[in-house]
């Protein structure tokens, strides 16, 4: 391998960018307005109502040790439906907004840089109660779906665009969470981007350890066809696009 370019590279992961930024410069610090919480959608969008908190009735409480110690990748999932309960805990779990909404800033149940969230969660359902399959996006101000589109092959192009690894295909429903780069730009410009994929993992890790407490699985993948993906979705793939797939199903506890 090159020297020069692992350097480049490797640079991504330091943090040395942060004494080469002139902060003031940054669009927040030029008084540019914060960017939205959540993206927009029509106003003529179907929106489903998801159960919140306090209305769950069949989330088990599972203690935080036997779930870290059992969390492990899974790729084989059960014919089994996920219950709408179960989906919104897993949406609550890994994007829920938990406190009050100010200046642009909303604290979640993960952790984010300078509070930013730069991730939107686009979902697609294959069995899930209550929903028609398809591609959803959740919107944590209102812990509501959106229905975005439906497609009779949306499993199949789902593994095309991860690569035909099956498992997003085959799964109860997929995550796919898509990054808006611009609102961790806004507060750190050119240092966004490696606080953005530190982000992602907190957002799966919380997803894998979810899944512990309702006898569900999941599986982080990172290798995916970025264009395919993005053309699927409806992206731009500059201003919006994915970065992270985690394909969620029942599965046989050992
Ligand atoms: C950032 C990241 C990317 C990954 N990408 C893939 C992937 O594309 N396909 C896959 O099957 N597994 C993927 N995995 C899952 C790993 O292979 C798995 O975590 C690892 O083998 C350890 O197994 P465990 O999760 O059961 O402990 C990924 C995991 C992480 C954290």
């Amino acid at each position: 391998m090159n020297k020069e370019t692992l350097k480049i590279y490797r640079n991504f992961l330091k943090d040395s960018i942060r004494k080469k930024i002139a902060f003031k410069f940054t669009d927040q610090n030029q008084g540019i307005p914060v960017p939205p919480i959540e993206k927009n959608y029509p106003n003529d969008s179907i929106l489903i109502d998801l159960p919140g908190l306090d209305e769950w009735k069949d989330i088990p409480k599972t203690d935080i040790t036997t779930a870290i110690g059992n969390r492990k990748s899974h790729r084989v999932y059960l014919k089994q439906s996920l219950s709408l309960e179960e989906l919104a805990y897993l949406l609550w779990c890994t994007q829920g907004i938990r406190g009050t909404v100010f200046n642009g800033h909303a604290y979640r149940n993960v952790p984010s840089a300078g509070c930013r969230h730069a991730f939107e969660t686009y979902l697609a359902i294959f069995n899930v109660d209550k929903l028609d399959p398809g591609m959803y996006r959740y919107l944590p101000l209102s812990h509501q779906l959106v229905f975005e589109f439906t497609d009779d092959m949306l499993p199949e192009k789902m593994i095309i665009a991860s690569l035909g690894q099956s498992y997003p295909g085959k799964s109860a429903l997929t995550f796919i969470w898509v990054a808006i780069p611009y609102r961790m730009e806004w507060r750190y410009g050119l240092a966004a981007h490696k606080v953005i994929a530190l982000d992602a993992g907190h957002v799966c890790q919380n997803l894998y350890l979810a899944c512990e407490a309702i006898d569900a699985g999941t599986c982080a993948i990172a290798a995916y066809d970025q264009e395919e993906l993005d053309e699927l979705l409806g992206l731009d793939g500059e201003e919006e696009f994915a970065v992270y797939i985690a394909p969620v199903g029942k599965v046989k506890k050992s």
